[in-house]
């Protein structure tokens, strides 16, 4: 078997930890269940392109035992956790090709070493490995029946690609699912987030004067966590209609421009790209802490911070570098501006990722099942998928719902009777 990875002296720990993060993933669990039995993916390579973490290790034991020949590389060079790829390794006998701290070159080998798998089928999150494959890899485009997207920067990425007629197989937009962005976007990023902040710094949040750049599904569940904690939230947006929900919302509302020179700590979670630049480091005060939880570390200027500093101290804290810009400020950046909540925390709680990777799965099965009704575009996922999820997360949690008596059925589908 060929892998990669940093040591597989790790594979203990990071077997107690996938072990851990399957105690809170039950809906994903019962799935692999009933997969083992009939396994819908029997003799399909699968390539998957995910954040190794103890959830990712999940969801790819829930691909073996539905019978699939699975490997994994990492889609961001920091966001590995060296021990669950191990274990994936030595204990789960699952290939994996990512070591935390990568180089570029190293992460495309990565990659490539995925797509020599000659997958069937493909998981990305942050679509770099159909990228690959839509650039490098043409060939091995033919015989992917679809792949999956898990995070709202790849879902733009693959629309874009539709619309200007460059796609190459069918996709589909996990991350669009209700059962996925309500949940792990708001309220996954909005607590990992916190956490690879506080992990990466111990700072007191309260009192602390937090800027969160974009008011959408993450930048919604972090600016409403950091609340809680205490901070004074100031949110910055360009949409007028999520920046008017942010006001309403009880959070202020402001310009990047003037929110830099009072913020303490700064997140971008935006998918944009110089969300926060050279112009706003030059009135920021000493000591601002600048993170980024959006999917690619572009959000942060990090070429401009670095041109505009004397000097740049590296890991003054684990995950935290310090820009000197004089004698009198520095900035500090966290985790090199990539996804925060990965590389200075674990990432999104288990019992979260539960309801996204339920949602990747049970695609999965659907996609076989429908290979050969499907053309070559993004698909967004079926509503009965995003219901299954959603109705064994409640059964899980123990919560009851109400149905609708057949006369509510009927009432909501006439337009007789009124005042
Ligand atoms: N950290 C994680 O684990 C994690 C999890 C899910 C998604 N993501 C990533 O986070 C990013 C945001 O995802 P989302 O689902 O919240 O997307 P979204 O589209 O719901 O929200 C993005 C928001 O940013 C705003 N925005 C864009 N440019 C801006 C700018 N210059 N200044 C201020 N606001 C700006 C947009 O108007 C929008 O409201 C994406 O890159 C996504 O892939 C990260």
């Amino acid at each position: 078997m060929k892998y990669d990875v940093a040591d597989l002296g790790l594979a203990s720990e990071g077997k107690r930890r996938i072990l851990w993060a399957d105690n809170d993933m039950p809906v994903l669990r019962q799935i692999r269940e009933r997969f083992s039995r009939t396994q819908p993916l029997k003799g399909r390579n699968v390539s998957a392109c995910l954040h190794i973490t103890a959830e990712t290790a999940n969801l790819a034991r829930t691909l073996k035992v539905a019978g699939a020949n699975a490997v994994l590389c990492a889609s961001n060079p920091l966001s590995t956790q060296d021990d669950v790829a191990a274990s994936l390794v030595k204990d789960f006998g699952i290939p994996v090709f990512a070591i935390r701290g990568e180089n570029r070159k190293v992460y495309y080998d990565h990659i490539n070493a995925a797509i020599d798998h000659r997958p069937v089928i493909t998981f990305d999150d942050g679509a770099d490995l159909v990228n690959e494959m839509h650039t490098k890899r043409k060939d091995d485009a033919k015989r992917i029946i679809a792949s999956m997207e898990e995070t709202t920067t790849g879902v733009i990425r693959l629309r874009a690609m539709d619309a200007a007629g460059k796609l190459k197989f069918p996709v589909i937009a996990v991350n669009d699912a209700r059962s996925k962005h309500l949940f792990d976007n708001r309220y996954g990023t909005g607590q990992s987030t916190v956490d690879g902040v506080v992990r990466a710094t111990a700072y007191l949040l309260a009192g602390s004067k937090v800027v969160v750049a974009g008011y959408g599904w993450c930048g919604r569940g972090f600016a409403i966590r950091a609340r809680s904690m205490g901070a004074i939230v100031i949110v910055t947006e360009v949409d007028a209609i999520k920046a008017l929900e942010a006001a309403m919302d009880g959070f202020l509302v402001m310009p990047m421009a003037e929110a830099a020179r009072v913020g303490d700590i700064f997140v971008t979670l935006t998918g944009d790209k110089h969300v926060l630049r050279p112009e706003h480091f030059r009135v920021m005060k000493n000591r601002a802490t600048i993170a980024n939880s959006g999917h690619f570390n572009v959000e942060i200027d990090i070429p401009g911070l670095r041109k505009m500093s004397r000097k740049v101290n590296r890991g003054v804290r684990r995950n935290v570098d310090e820009y000197v810009i004089n004698k009198n400020k520095s900035i500090y950046l966290l985790a090199e501006g990539r996804l925060v909540n990965l590389a200075a925390a674990e990432g999104h709680p288990a019992s979260v990722m539960d309801m996204s990777f339920a949602t990747q799965a049970l695609q999965a099965e659907w996609v076989v099942k429908n290979q050969r009704k499907l053309g070559v575009r993004v698909y967004d996922v079926p509503l009965e998928i995003e219901e299954r999820v959603c109705r064994l997360k409640l059964a899980a949690m123990g919560i009851d719902i109400d149905e609708l008596t057949p006369e509510q059925v009927a009432y909501l589908a006439s337009s007789g009777e009124g005042t």
